[in-house]
């Protein structure tokens, strides 16, 4: 498989040379941890078994990208997979490490962009170039019927990975549409940030979960 068709990107991806370099310095100082793009989380059940796809931002200095796993380590975690757990979209316990035995059921779980970026903000150049990644993600779900994608940034990028535009489809807490033969489902990020401002509590999170539940078993 070509590096543009790879689902995937390598270890030392080169495409975002600033991602690169942020990395390359954490793996000076920090050389236990993950330290590279985050793959995407899949099920044990494999590839064929997915049916929903999470889209998250991007992996946080001292949790995915120190665990490997998305959204393994910092506060986002907690809330999301909590949350799976609740609507049997995952099973076990969750820990926080990516040993801890968690199993998605039905889900994958990505970030629109896979290295961890200065500030958690990607800009609009590597959000473009890490779509390479994510069109590929999205396609080699052969029984994939819903994406969720957490804030506006995945939404936007997810939207356009579709073929769709964001004109067209923007994003909205609870927002439900179809693009490219796929139900889109929008939450805000599950940060820590937005919980603390109220912009998302728990229950609104929840809320967009048992709709997608709801969903998948209609
Ligand atoms: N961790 C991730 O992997 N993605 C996010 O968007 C936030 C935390």
């Amino acid at each position: 498989m070509s590096a543009a068709s790879s689902p995937e990107p390598d270890r030392d991806c080169p495409l975002c040379p600033r991602l690169h370099d942020f990395i390359a310095a954490w793996r000076e100082r920090e050389p236990g941890w993950f330290n590279a793009p985050v793959p995407t989380f899949l099920p044990p059940e494999g590839e064929v078994s997915v049916k929903l796809l999470i889209v998250g931002l991007a992996p946080g200095l001292r949790g995915a990208n120190r665990t490997g796993r998305p959204f393994t380590g910092d506060y986002a975690g907690d809330l999301l997979y909590g949350t799976l757990i609740g609507q049997g979209l995952a099973r076990g316990e969750f820990k926080a490490r990516p040993d801890d035995g968690l199993e998605l059921v039905g889900t994958a779980i990505t970030n629109a962009v896979r290295c961890v970026p200065p500030e958690n903000k990607p800009v609009g150049a590597e959000i473009a170039t890490c779509r390479t990644f994510l069109k590929p993600t999205i396609a080699r779900f052969a029984n994939l019927r819903a994406i969720l994608t957490l804030g506006s940034i995945a939404h936007q990028s997810t939207v356009r990975a579709l073929g769709g535009r964001v004109a067209a489809l923007p994003f909205r807490h609870g927002g439900r549409q179809e693009a490219g033969g796929i139900t889109l489902f929008s939450s805000y990020h599950c940060s820590r940030y937005n919980t603390n401002t109220g912009v998302l509590t728990e229950e609104m999170f929840v809320n967009v979960f048992k709709e997608i539940a709801a969903f998948l078993k209609s």
